[in-house]
């Protein structure tokens, strides 16, 4: 059984003052987020909605849901909520997805259908995921992204403590995507000092493997279908945004038949798309 995420109000009385935020586009609000006077600042620092949304996400659905007024459009509700958990839009060159995209429903060859945590090819992932709708289609009214805490997975489960090393210790390569192609391998453990990485394609590379590395991800994948049922999921539709801890919480994005008919606003926030190696942008041809 799953249940509604935690839902926040944005303040009724910012929505005239929201509304009078010049947002046409994406380019509009990259640049409201990197501009240090933008009076979204100075919103969040006059109420207790920051404090309220925080609180809301630091439970133990590690998500929330920020429902905002009809006149109130997603940019400017996106630009709030990115202030509330920092505003940190990082530089990210191409080919790597950036940390304010504006996208279709997308699906990559079945990777967003299934549990996973946001930024895997990144250096360091994100902690905050933010996630919206530009174009919204109401067959897709019912359309649930899924959010499920880590801590319910490894909780009680004696097979987390038995394979710890594997997970803190056994590297994975995470650029397996075609949107990462010609970057290099990024190698890194499930559990890479207390910042998860998680996705059940990239464990299927090593499953069949002889040993105990084998072993640890085929049990963590019977261990997730055991308790694939304990998660809270919101729509995300005009008026609500949904808020995930990336650090705390596996996600999954609702099935969409056609994408291109459901545009959302993501926005991530608190990582490093490229390390100290990758400050320029690769060759997309594998060169
Ligand atoms: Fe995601």
């Amino acid at each position: 059984m799953s249940r509604l995420m935690p839902s926040v109000e944005l303040p009724r009385e910012w929505a005239p003052i929201m509304a009078t935020w010049d947002l046409p586009d994406q380019d509009a609000l990259i640049a409201a987020f990197h501009d240090g006077a933008h009076p979204a600042r100075d919103l969040i620092d006059g109420g207790d909605f920051a404090d309220r949304l925080r609180a809301a996400v630091a439970g133990p659905d590690c998500s929330a849901l920020v429902r905002y007024p009809d006149n109130v459009s997603v940019r400017a509700a996106g630009l709030v909520v990115g202030h509330v958990f920092g505003g940190d839009l990082a530089p990210c060159p191409p080919p790597l997805d950036p940390p304010l995209l504006e996208m279709p429903s997308r699906e990559i060859a079945g990777w967003k259908k299934e549990w996973h945590t946001d930024g895997l090819p990144w250096f360091e992932p994100n902690r905050w995921t933010i996630i919206g709708v530009t174009t919204f289609n109401d067959e897709y009214r019912d359309a649930k992204t899924d959010v499920l805490p880590i801590e319910h997975i490894v909780d009680g489960w004696p097979g987390w403590e038995k394979h710890k090393e594997v997970f803190t210790g056994h590297k994975l390569n995470w650029r397996r995507q075609p949107t990462d192609a010609g970057l290099p391998p990024m190698m890194k453990p499930l559990l890479d000092q207390g910042t998860p990485r998680w996705h059940m394609k990239v464990f299927n590379t090593v499953v069949d493997e002889p040993g105990e590395v084998g072993e640890a991800f085929a049990a963590l994948r019977d261990r997730i279908d055991e308790v694939d049922d304990g998660w809270a999921s919101a729509v995300t539709q005009p008026g609500s945004m949904i808020v995930i801890d990336n650090r705390r919480g596996v996600h999954r994005a609702p099935r969409v038949t056609d994408p291109l008919r459901r545009q959302l606003l993501r926005i991530k926030l608190g990582g490093q798309p490229y390390g100290p190696d990758e400050s320029q942008p690769h060759d997309t041809d594998g060169s």
